[in-house]
């Protein structure tokens, strides 16, 4: 049943672009235009809509965070993401204008049942992202839009969080195309461009050898941090979140700007530190920005492991370790980067003899609060 794999989760992480790709099937016509009537909120409820909130736990609310950037992006409706924990304990603002967007692998996660209901009570319009056919999220959502990553096995998500990305931005690209906004030429570039994500994540995968070997050298590390900007931010997250559950190391994600703000007194000789780069393209101001931050934490002696889009080249004189990643539109970047991080987590875990598909003191679904 692990179809020659070691490990579930590695056979999950090579299925990535078959997932991708059937979470795209037949929601984008011939014309390029997104038709998701199975997303049962008339046209015109979406108009209306003046808010979105984003609830999920884990890796799915990383993907959320992502979400809140394409979806501010491409429709200017206010969004913003919160952990289902904590939502509805802070007596969150919503009405019938409020768009809430679930997003659960499982779709039994308690903690983002309870904020789905807490939604729902408050008058807000619930759509579920959900991997998990029948399962309780969609069933109380008044409508779902299912990811097609297949049945995910091992604790530590891969391949649904790919699809739960793909999800999101079919959602925030529906938004744009249904209200009409000034990007939609870009709109429609983009969703031309999702359709190669599959074999672009292929590619990530037929390259993953040096970072297999990267991962076994740093089993006796304590500590890995991950530093990104704009939609890299929560990667690097994500990224950290893995190596936690599978390799039990001490892993941090920070968002690169922050670094002069605190986190950089951590720096120490020899430090490994994942970093995300945006492309070099698009919002260049950024990547200009995040190469500054390589040098500083380099000139403090990190190690430095650099995931950068093929082609950017100012990266590489500080570069310790050069990972490279598929030309994207700037907001797909996330698709294409994780990938790299699930298989640098699931190698060190092996290297320091973890149970990979059943990380000790985690389930696969977190039924109770
Ligand atoms: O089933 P869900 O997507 O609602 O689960 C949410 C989290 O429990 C889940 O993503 C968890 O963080 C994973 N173990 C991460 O790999």
């Amino acid at each position: 049943e692990k179809g020659g794999y070691d490990y579930f989760m590695l056979k999950e992480i090579a299925e990535q672009p078959k997932a991708v790709a059937d979470t795209l099937l037949g929601r984008i016509d011939a014309s390029g235009v997104l038709s998701l009537d199975e997303v049962r909120i008339p046209p015109e409820v979406l108009r209306e809509v003046d808010k979105v909130v984003i609830v999920a736990c884990g890796t799915a609310y990383h993907a959320g965070l992502i979400a809140k950037y394409a979806i501010e992006h491409w429709t200017r409706i206010p969004c913003e993401t919160e952990l289902a924990s904590e939502f509805r304990y802070r007596d969150p603002i919503m009405d019938r204008r409020t768009l809430v967007i679930a997003v659960s692998q499982s779709g039994e996660t308690m903690d983002t049942l309870m904020a789905l209901r807490h939604a729902r009570e408050q008058g807000a319009k619930v759509l579920a992202i959900c991997n998990t056919n029948g399962s309780t999220i969609p069933r109380e959502s008044d409508a779902v839009l299912y990811t097609h990553a297949g049945p995910e096995v091992a604790v530590a998500s891969t391949k649904a969080f790919l699809t739960q990305l793909v999800a999101c931005y079919l959602v925030a690209l529906y938004l744009g195309q249904v209200r009409g906004t000034k990007w939609g030429d870009e709109i429609r570039a983009v969703v031309k461009e999702l359709a190669a994500i599959g074999t672009q994540v292929e590619q990530v995968l037929s390259t993953m050898e040096p970072v297999r070997e990267l991962a076994r050298g740093l089993a006796d590390q304590n500590t890995v941090l991950f530093l990104g900007r704009h939609v890299g931010y929560p990667v690097a997250l994500e990224g950290a979140l893995k190596l936690k559950e599978l390799a039990y190391m001490h892993a941090e994600g920070f968002a690169a700007g922050e670094l002069k703000h605190g986190p950089i007194a951590l720096i120490e000789d020899g430090l490994p530190v994942v970093v995300v780069v945006p492309s070099p393209r698009g919002r260049s101001v950024l990547h200009d920005k995040i190469v500054s931050n390589i040098q500083e934490i380099r000139a403090r002696g990190a190690r430095t492991i650099v995931i950068a889009e093929e082609g950017d080249e100012a990266v590489v004189p500080y570069a310790d370790h050069l990972v490279r990643i598929p030309r994207t539109p700037v907001l797909l970047q996330p698709l294409v980067s994780t990938v790299p991080l699930q298989v640098f987590a699931c190698e060190l875990a092996t290297a320091r003899g973890n149970e990979v598909d059943q990380p000790r003191n985690l389930a696969k679904s977190v039924t109770v609060e």
